[in-house]
């Protein structure tokens, strides 16, 4: 049987978790199947400054290890000056900057506590062209938080018309609804949540590698995000939400959230398209629609994926590190192709 291909030009994972130190060194290479990342600030503590950010890019510029990599870097949102703006936006690889309302999920005790507070600074980000990148749930009950934040997004998008909001790996078909009432809204979506419900997380015995926040929510959710990337919807963008964990703080009481997906997600999101007949679409799901968006120039890469099987692992090692992906111990429908130069 002749086999199915699909090529990708710089494939970028608009929203990833890289961490930092040991757990950095291991998974940044694992991470490089895309041509790059929005990188995501919640660190311990938070990227919260020009020196900091662009220490943070060389360290994974390090950890990459020669591998190619446009580091699109963030900032963790609290009140910033012009200038403080200013210094960040100066540097080639700074990206945006990521609000996460205080303590809604890891690391983000350093949050934002009131939304009023933050108007001087997105004014500020609105005249400069910083995109606003934002973890929209509430304290609410856990399936309700998406929906709970949406009039929030809706103020934001009509306060600020000019200002790029990227609502982050949106859950459900109220913010798929919502992305359509705002030219100025964006949205990711992750791997998982166009895969799983919450009945895979808990629906039978417990899956801690499938807990990540947003929780995944309901059957007619995730078909609503299926179908919306497949229909190569051009303000939904791939994101990951790779979010590593070490293994015995993932299979615990008190369970980490983050699911691991990044040397997994290319071949996966390809046997998802194909199987629904829209390998034609990936394409823009995985870059098209970034770099239209916010102009990006990422660094040329071609991968070739293809329908021939792929294990994944148990678990990643290195570094004294352990994290344990999605699908783990199983055997994926599509991999990619080698290149010559290995
Ligand atoms: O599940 C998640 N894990 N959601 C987030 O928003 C953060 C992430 C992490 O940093 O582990
Ligand atoms: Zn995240």
């Amino acid at each position: 049987m002749p086999r199915m291909e699909i090529t990708l030009d710089s494939p970028l994972d608009m929203h990833l978790h890289l961490r930092d130190g040991d757990m950095l060194r291991l998974v940044a290479p694992l991470s490089a199947d895309f041509a790059g990342a929005v990188i995501m600030p919640n660190l311990v503590p938070p990227v919260t400054g020009a020196a900091a950010l662009q220490a943070y890019s060389e360290r994974i510029d390090t950890a990459m290890g020669g591998i190619p990599f446009t580091r699109l870097m963030t900032l963790f949102f609290k009140s910033y000056s012009a200038a403080e703006l200013e210094s960040a936006r100066a540097l080639p690889e700074f990206f945006g900057i990521k609000l996460y309302p205080a303590g809604i999920t890891t690391n983000s005790e350093g949050g934002l506590a009131d939304m009023a507070a933050a108007a001087p600074t997105l004014h500020l980000m609105e005249d400069m062209g910083i995109p606003l990148l934002v973890h929209g749930e509430s304290h609410g009950f856990v399936m309700d938080r998406e929906a709970e934040f949406l009039p929030i997004y809706r103020r934001l998008a009509q306060r600020f018309p000019k200002l790029r909001i990227c609502m982050e790996h949106i859950t459900t078909t109220a913010a798929l609804h919502l992305l359509e009432e705002h030219e100025n809204l964006c949205a990711t979506v992750t791997l998982q949540h166009l895969l799983i419900t919450l009945d895979d997380v808990v629906g039978g015995s417990m899956q801690p590698h499938l807990f990540c926040k947003p929780i995944a929510k309901r059957e007619e959710d995730r078909a609503a995000l299926l179908r919306a990337a497949l229909s190569g919807h051009p303000r939904l963008m791939f994101g990951s939400d790779s979010a590593p964990h070490p293994q015995h703080k993932k299979e615990c009481c008190g369970c980490a959230a983050g699911v691991f997906t990044a040397p997994l997600a290319l071949p996966r999101l390809a046997a998802l398209f194909a199987e629904h007949g829209a390998a034609d679409k990936l394409q823009d799901f995985v870059s098209g629609n970034a770099c239209r968006l916010y102009h990006l120039h990422p660094v040329p890469r071609r991968i070739t994926l293809r329908d021939t099987p792929m294990r994944i692992p148990a678990a990643y090692r290195s570094y004294g590190q352990r994290v344990v992906p999605m699908h783990a111990g199983e055997t994926l429908s599509w991999s990619i192709v080698p290149t010559a130069a290995g």
